[in-house]
């Protein structure tokens, strides 16, 4: 990097100096020719044989010799100088990129003394994401199950650690085609949506360079559901224990509970986006815990088979870079003591039922329980 960087320098600095020699020997030719009387060519005085065939030649052979060193250290330095420029093109590149994507996530509005102007390449995933992909929530109309619209509020995921979860041709698909049913539209072309490929890569570049770390979101998520023990300097205690049915709130429920993003959750697992993961599917699915706790750590890819009959379809987002394997374990056991009825069916009459739910729209209270079949 240095020694091609002053090489560089080097090479410019010779160039300029050349330029400037041969500018002046070049005037000081002209000047000279245009001051003598001129004289036919054919009457020319010339050098003799001996001359030519001795120093004239040899001259002209050094020169040769000069030139060809010059070509060769030049294609040397080229060849030196090259990787790094290369570099730096696609360093500046890439910051360019990032830049785009910060308009293309940011508001699409601004207001100028007073007046509001649209901000060109601006879509606005900042108003439902939050700024820097904190999450939020966004106004949504569903219609309910008996065919009336009502107006919710949607939590809209986090992104800044989206990266962690899912691989860069994953949030490619979402992006492009969108989540149908939410309010998350399709943004890219091919999806319908007025996103060129362009703005989608420089969406994801930008998303990239907001990404929390590994460490910094399992830090972050740490103390989510954590009931006993502490976690310091990404430590864990050795009593440390987690609550499985918070922490599938905090990161399954949104696409395995149906309605939990909008405040009016059925049973918990009942379904969504994701399957149903109630009345022992997961044991089904799988029978032994370690692969379970293996497919909720590296998520699901498209037409990879788990489980015992499952195709992924990258969907399913991995959990290893933003929870600890602890948290993963104690998801895992709530989740296979998900025994209720499936997709929502059943009110939830699980260990969670007792509690008092605030999120139970009301009416629904009144469908009666089925008892729990393996309590
Ligand atoms: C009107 C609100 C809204 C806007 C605008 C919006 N999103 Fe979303 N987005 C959502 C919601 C809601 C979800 C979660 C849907 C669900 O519950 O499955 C989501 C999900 C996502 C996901 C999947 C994350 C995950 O972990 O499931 C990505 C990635 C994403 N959005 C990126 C973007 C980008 C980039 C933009 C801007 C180009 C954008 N969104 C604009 C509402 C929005
Ligand atoms: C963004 C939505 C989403 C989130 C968040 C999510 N899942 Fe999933 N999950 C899916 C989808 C979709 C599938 C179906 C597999 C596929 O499409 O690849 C799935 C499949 C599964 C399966 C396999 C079910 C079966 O019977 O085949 C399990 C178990 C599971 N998820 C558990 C979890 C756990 C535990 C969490 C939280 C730590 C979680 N999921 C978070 C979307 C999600």
């Amino acid at each position: 990097m240095i020694i091609a960087g002053v090489l560089e320098s080097v090479a410019i600095a010779v160039t300029v100096v050349a330029l400037v020699l041969f500018l002046f020997i070049f005037i000081a030719v002209m000047r000279d020719r245009r001051s003598r009387t001129p004289v036919p060519p054919n009457l020319k005085p010339f050098l003799e044989d001996d001359a030519l065939e001795t120093t004239r030649l040899e001259r002209v052979l050094q020169m040769a010799v000069v030139s060809v060193l010059f070509l060769g250290i030049a294609m040397a330095v080229i060849f030196v100088m090259e990787p790094t420029r290369q570099e730096r093109a696609f360093e500046e590149l890439s910051e360019k990129s990032v830049e785009r994507g910060a308009i293309a996530y940011g508001p699409t509005e601004e207001v100028i003394d007073g007046e509001k102007h649209a901000i060109s390449g601006a879509f606005g995933c900042q108003a439902c994401h939050g700024p820097e992909g904190t999450g939020g929530a966004a106004k949504y109309t569903i219609t309910d199950a008996a065919g009336e619209q009502k107006n919710v509020a949607w939590t809209c995921p986090s992104l800044n650690d989206v990266l962690l979860r899912y691989s860069e041709e994953e949030v490619r698909t979402i992006l492009t085609y969108g989540r149908q049913g939410t309010p998350m539209p399709a943004w890219g072309e091919e999806g319908g949506g007025a996103m060129s490929r362009q703005q989608i890569e420089d969406t994801i570049a930008y998303l990239k360079s907001i990404q929390l770390s590994e460490e910094e979101a399992k830090a972050k998520n740490a103390e989510v559901g954590l009931v006993k023990g502490t976690y310091k300097d990404g430590k864990l205690s050795s009593d440390a224990e987690y609550d499985g049915a918070v922490l599938f709130d905090s990161f399954c429920a949104r696409c395995h509970t149906i309605g939990y993003s909008y405040n009016a959750a059925e049973a918990p697992g009942s379904g969504g986006f994701g399957p149903s993961l109630r009345g022992g599917s997961t044991l089904e699915q799988f029978p032994s815990a370690e692969d379970h706790i293996a497919f909720i750590t590296a998520g699901s890819e498209w037409q990879i088979a788990y489980g015992v009959r499952g195709q992924g379809t990258g969907r399913m987002p991995g959990f290893g870079l933003m929870l600890l394997p602890e948290q993963i374990a104690a998801i895992v056991d709530y989740e296979r003591s998900l025994t209720g009825g499936f997709a929502g069916t059943t009110p939830a009459v699980d260990s969670r039922a007792q509690e008092p739910q605030s999120n139970v729209t009301p009416g629904e209270e009144q469908i009666p329980a089925e008892p729990d079949v393996t309590e």
